[in-house]
């Protein structure tokens, strides 16, 4: 199993490319299912999560090629070269199978499409997993609104709408970004009209939204939180390029203002972040837009402690939470840090602690005092998001940090060490 080392204390300084959004791609690979034609998506990250919902769709029998291959030349640093084409010519199974689910929870959003496409599908339960127990209720409650019948056995989400799914007024009772696309693609085919009301407004389900409207579908209120979907009987195929992954953006960001030193995401998107660098600008950095991308700067001072609560779009992500609470290990007092979107998402605590940070969980709550300095250590990763921030710690922690489980990275960061070692982190990839 892979291990990542970090040597501490080098400021960065350069440039790091940005690549296209994980949660972006996910259901934008899932709507292929709604077309006979062909899909061609561009700028796809290379990822084991991308992998993954690449080989649950090849077993439901849609073929799936990839330009130049994962990680060829070509391919890397360049968001051109990646290009993959996915066509659903035929449905041959709609069976979404537990051991690749358990994998990957994004499988769920073949659940919409399939049942929209096929008038059935049989898909796993996707499980809890180290965040919380992300239950799919919001999903099925949904989509029984739209006429599906759908029943749980045997660990599987078990649905079928013999005679098609019909446009319906559906308010979801919580903000729910995985439902919101499930629903999005299943009201595409719908007979009739479909009122989706409550969303989330995340970037990537108006990415999504704007693809579908590519294959022919009629969407209105695009990142509103509010869309009205007239359905068709068929989607064709279009060309769409993946919006700039805004977390990946933040986590370098963090990675600047935790190390720091000066740094130009190119590529990135400053207004799909802002929640999070207005942060990191009243902690002390100094962010700008460039033509490129931004630029974020740290000399010298201490950063000052700065609270914040998870929120859904356009507040602070809950996929930033982890990183942001590394830099205010070390920031000049406290931040209170409150997660309101996962139950048990402050796994890295104890192992930030382990490296001396200062931390006091109550519930929801986290209350961060900061430390002169941290100490290198081994640690655990336990989750995507845990384990970068204990790669942004190791990179201002004095002596060696050992990160372990890095197959948590692989899912949401490509070439992470490589991109931080361009900048002058001493940081490797341990192979065992
Ligand atoms: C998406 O997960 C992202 N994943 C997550 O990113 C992200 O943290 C999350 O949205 C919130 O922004 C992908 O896009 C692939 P939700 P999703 O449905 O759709 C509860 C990462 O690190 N809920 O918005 O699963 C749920 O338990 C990942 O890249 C229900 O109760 O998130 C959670 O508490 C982690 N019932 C809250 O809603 C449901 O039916 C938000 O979940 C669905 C969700």
């Amino acid at each position: 199993m892979d291990r990542i080392r970090i040597r501490g204390g080098k400021p960065l300084q350069g440039s790091i490319p940005i690549g296209g959004a994980k949660n972006a791609a996910l259901p934008l690979m899932a709507a292929a299912l709604l077309s006979t034609d062909t899909l061609t998506l561009s700028n796809v990250p290379h990822l084991a999560d991308i992998a993954t919902m690449a080989h649950l769709l090849q077993q439901h029998g849609v073929d799936v090629m990839m330009d130049g291959g994962p990680g060829s030349a070509e391919n890397r640093g360049t968001a051109e070269g990646r290009r993959i084409h996915l066509t659903a010519r035929e449905i041959t199974s709609t069976l979404a199978p537990y051991d690749i689910v358990r994998k990957m929870r994004a499988s769920v959003l073949v659940l919409g499409p399939l049942l929209a496409r096929c008038g059935e599908a049989e898909v796993s339960l996707p499980g809890g997993c180290a965040i919380g127990t992300r239950p799919v209720d919001l999903h099925i409650a949904a989509l029984r609104e739209l006429g599906a019948e759908i029943e749980i056995s045997n660990g599987y989400i078990k649905a079928h709408a013999r005679k098609g799914l019909k446009g319906a007024h559906v308010r979801f009772p919580m903000i729910s970004v995985g439902a919101t696309e499930n629903l999005l693609m299943a009201a595409c085919l719908a007979e009739g009209t479909t009122v989706l009301e409550n969303v989330a407004r995340e970037p990537e389900i108006g990415d999504l939204a704007r693809c579908l409207i590519g294959m022919g579908a009629d969407i209105e209120g695009v990142d509103s939180e509010r869309l009205v979907v007239h359905g068709k009987t068929s989607l064709g195929g279009t060309e769409h390029s993946i919006l700039p992954d805004r977390i990946e953006t933040g986590t370098y960001a963090a990675a600047v203002a935790i190390a720091g030193g000066a740094v130009e995401l190119v590529g990135a998107r400053l207004d799909l972040i802002e929640a999070v660098t207005d942060k990191l600008a009243e902690a002390g950095c100094d962010i700008a837009a460039t033509p490129r991308g931004l630029t974020i700067k740290r000399n010298g001072s201490r950063l000052k402690g700065v609270d914040f609560l998870t929120q859904p779009f356009p507040g602070f992500p809950t996929d930033m939470q982890a990183q942001v609470m590394s830099i205010m290990t070390l920031a000049d007092g406290a931040s209170m840090i409150t997660e309101t979107i996962f139950e048990n998402r402050f796994m890295h605590v104890p192992e930030l602690a382990r490296m001396g940070a200062n931390i006091v969980v109550h519930g929801t709550s986290a209350l961060v005092r900061g430390v002169q300095g941290l100490t290198g250590a081994p640690v655990m990763a336990t989750d995507l998001r845990a384990s970068v921030s204990l790669v942004l710690a190791g990179l201002a922690a004095q002596g060696e940090t050992t990160v372990n489980r890095v197959y948590h990275l692989d899912r949401g960061y490509e070439r992470l060490e490589e991109k931080l070692a361009a900048c002058g982190a001493d940081i490797e990839r341990l192979r065992n």
